[in-house]
């Protein structure tokens, strides 16, 4: 049977995984937006593309949640980016209160629904979407390990002059800022990173600027658009999540997750490598960390905690 995805915020990165999504040819398509002409009209010029591109599915734009009804995915880019003079309380003090009327709106239509969440701050929103709407913890993930992994790779391509393919590596933590890159684990055209560091081919250095261009990749990108955030390779690895739940591919990805003991943490949600398959998060894959990696990790849990207290603070229902 044809899947449903319906997602919630039709605005940069809702258009481009609608169009992505389509080209993929996933499922039917559901754009629901509070503006409901950008949902409607994005929806229509998607479709348009279709005699272009060659995909059958069926696209459409709404602003009424009984539209999005029993979805097999979820994705959420309801919110507002940060502005200027917007202080990081007042960012999270929105969103929550769009992430709220989101989560009455899908946890009614959509329970059975694989939920991704991408709205930032991310670790935080996507904690409370799942307290908001109650719907099952393996069943509500976010994005942003997958985003921040893809960062680093294209930064490590682009200095060593390999294929980005040939780069495997991914980064654990909360998104941004104290996301924590696994070193050990990286490896160039099979190559492990710390060889070519030893060998004196790349140096430590280099690392360190890319860990750091990484680290604020966002940020870059808000400088040069000056009216918005990055919004293809967001899409481009919330649609990598969608697509290994929808087609049991059981792929391990970096998403930020409920933890309940693993990594030594509990009630939280942060960054881990996961499977994903048919039943949704199937697994909390436990990496061995080195030292360092370790209190790295642990100062990235511990500030997705505090920003978790200020949220309560706003909201004292979570
Ligand atoms: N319900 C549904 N949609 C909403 C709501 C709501 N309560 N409130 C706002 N929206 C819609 C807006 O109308 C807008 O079309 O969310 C959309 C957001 O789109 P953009 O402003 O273009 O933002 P985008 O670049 O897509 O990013 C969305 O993802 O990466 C994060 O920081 C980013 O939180 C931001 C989110």
């Amino acid at each position: 049977m044809t899947k449903k995805i319906s997602l919630i915020g039709a605005g940069q990165i809702g258009g481009t995984l609608a169009h992505l999504i389509a080209i993929k040819e996933l499922g039917d398509i559901v754009l629901f937006d509070v503006a409901e002409g950008i949902a409607k009209g994005k929806a229509l010029d998607i479709a348009q593309s279709s005699s272009v591109e060659g995909f059958k599915v069926s696209i459409s734009g709404t602003s009424d949640y009984e539209d999005t009804k029993n979805s097999d995915v979820i994705i959420i880019t309801a919110g507002v980016p940060r502005k200027p003079g917007m202080t990081r309380d007042d960012l999270l003090s929105i969103n929550l209160k769009i992430i709220k009327q989101v989560a009455d709106g899908i946890k009614k239509t959509s329970p059975n629904a694989f939920v991704i969440c991408i709205t930032n701050p991310l670790d935080v929103i996507v904690m409370a979407l799942q307290k908001y709407s109650s719907l099952p913890k393996n069943k509500v993930v976010g994005m942003a390990g997958i985003l921040d992994s893809s960062r680093f790779k294209y930064f490590l391509s682009e200095e060593l002059n390999v294929h980005v393919k040939k780069i495997k590596s991914f980064v654990l933590g909360g998104h941004g800022d104290t996301m924590v890159p696994m070193l050990e684990l990286t490896t160039i055209d099979g190559k492990p990173l710390k060889e070519l560091i030893q060998s004196g081919r790349f140096k430590k250095e280099t690392l360190n600027n890319i860990i750091e261009r990484t680290r604020k990749g966002g940020s870059e990108i808000v400088k040069y658009l000056e009216k918005g955030s990055a919004y293809y390779a967001p899409a481009s690895s919330g649609v990598e999540m969608a697509e290994s739940y929808l087609k049991n591919e059981g792929k391990i990805l970096p998403c930020a997750a409920y933890l309940n003991g693993e990594y030594g943490e509990k009630d939280i949600y942060a960054g881990v490598p996961v499977k994903i398959g048919n039943k949704g998060i199937e697994k909390v894959v436990e990496v061995k960390l080195s030292e360092n990696e370790k209190k790295e990790f642990s100062h990235s849990v511990q500030s997705v905690r505090e920003l978790f207290e200020a949220a309560k603070k706003i909201d004292p229902s979570l």
